[in-house]
């Protein structure tokens, strides 16, 4: 059982400083036990003594606001503070086109595009590309592994930075402008109205009483902040596979073509259902899936191997782009379950 820690200090103190710039209401804690109060793990890993990068925004500009952030993430444009529009940050994309701005996987711990993939799913959520922008300010590294082989030295501010990463993706991911100081600040207010919570790690119930005795001063603290950052991924991993091997594995891996009907309409759709996001149309016609079973044995330009690995680069006068889907994001098998998706309707 989790002890209660009704009216002690720190519950008082961590509630007073819970969020930045953030609309929370606030309960009325005296009413909650601890268990019921959803800490922030970056503000508990504060209090442990932890180091690491904060992100938090500099809210000093009285333009900075959660929402306009959240109105630039998902539409890609603000009302200005001063009333008017913004510009458009993209002309092509918005934020939401390749990230998720929700938890999407169960374990927070391990990287598991199968899990991923059954967890939005049930969820209702898309399977993007990129990571999900939940608990972005938790994490601290960014463009990891192989984005470094896509942008070079691009990257290299971007690794340790997040402001650096989100004007690295306004620019070359979303292909739009950078934004204004006081914009990225709103998008940073508003990635924190959606940071980790003590809730989303999987601890039990003797791991959280451990967290609560290391908050009260008990304990070995460091431990605890170990075992904190044993529950989340503090980045995001990325190994770009190969057209070749994906294409070869489809013999060794028997295609689930239930699990490619989800990647399908949950990934491929998303963006090209009536060109979403794209200029090139995809829909759920036999003529769409013979076509699309066709490519798929060869390396062109429209072969599920080929956009998936290695993206697809803008073409002349458009500065859309697809963007690739690394290894963590889908896997060989789950190429494969596309695949029999894609030959069972066209059949
Ligand atoms: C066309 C697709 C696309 C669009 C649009 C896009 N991103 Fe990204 N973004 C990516 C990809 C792919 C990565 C690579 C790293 C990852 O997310 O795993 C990335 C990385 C990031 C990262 C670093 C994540 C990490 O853990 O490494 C942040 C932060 C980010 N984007 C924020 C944004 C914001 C804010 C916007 C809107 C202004 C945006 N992105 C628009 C595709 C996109
Ligand atoms: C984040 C949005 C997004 C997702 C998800 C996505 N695509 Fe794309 N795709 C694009 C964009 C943008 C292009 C660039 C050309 C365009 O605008 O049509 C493109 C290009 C393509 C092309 C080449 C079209 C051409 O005219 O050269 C194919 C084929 C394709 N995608 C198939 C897929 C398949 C199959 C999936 C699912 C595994 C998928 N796409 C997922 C956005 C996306």
């Amino acid at each position: 059982m989790i002890k209660s820690l009704k009216g002690k200090f720190f519950v008082t103190f961590l509630l007073s400083a819970f969020i930045i710039g953030a609309s929370l209401i606030i309960p009325d804690y005296k009413e909650l036990t601890t268990s019921e109060i959803d800490l922030q793990v970056a503000k508990v890993l504060a209090i442990l003594g932890d180091k690491s990068a904060s992100h938090y925004p500099k809210s000093g500009d009285f333009a900075v606001s959660a929402s306009r952030g959240e109105s630039l993430i998902k539409e890609g444009i603000a009302i200005k503070p001063g009333g008017g529009k913004t510009k458009l940050q993209s002309k092509h994309f918005v934020c939401t086109s390749c990230h998720n701005l929700e938890r999407e996987d169960p374990d927070l711990a391990s990287n598991d595009p199968q899990a991923r993939l059954d967890y939005t799913s049930q969820k209702g959520l898309p399977f993007l590309q990129g990571t999900t922008l939940y608990g972005a300010v938790n994490r601290e590294q960014f463009y990891n592994d192989d984005y470094y082989k896509k942008y070079g030295d691009l990257v290299l501010p971007a690794r340790n930075d997040l402001r650096e990463a989100i004007q690295l993706c306004a620019v070359e991911c979303a292909q739009g402008r950078k934004l204004k100081d006081w914009e990225l600040e709103s998008v940073l207010a508003y990635l924190w109205t959606i940071d980790l919570k003590l809730s989303d790690l999987n601890l039990d119930d003797s791991q959280l009483e451990a967290v609560y005795a290391a908050l009260d001063g008990e304990g070995d603290q460091a431990a605890v902040i170990g075992l904190i950052k044993s529950k989340y991924m503090t980045k995001s991993p990325a190994t770009f596979g190969t057209a070749y091997d994906s294409m070869i594995k489809k013999d060794e891996y028997k295609g689930n073509p239930d699990n490619g009907q989800k990647i399908y309409e949950n990934s491929c759709l998303y963006c090209h259902e009536n060109r979403r996001y794209s200029f090139y149309h995809l829909d759920n016609e036999r003529l769409t899936f013979k076509h699309l079973k066709r490519k798929a044995n060869g390396y062109g330009s429209h072969s599920i191997y080929q956009v998936t690995r290695y993206g697809v680069y803008s073409k002349s006068g458009k500065r859309s782009y697809m963007p690739q889907y690394p290894l963590e994001k889908m896997s060989d098998q789950q190429l494969a379950d596309l695949r029999s998706y894609i030959e069972l309707k066209a059949e």
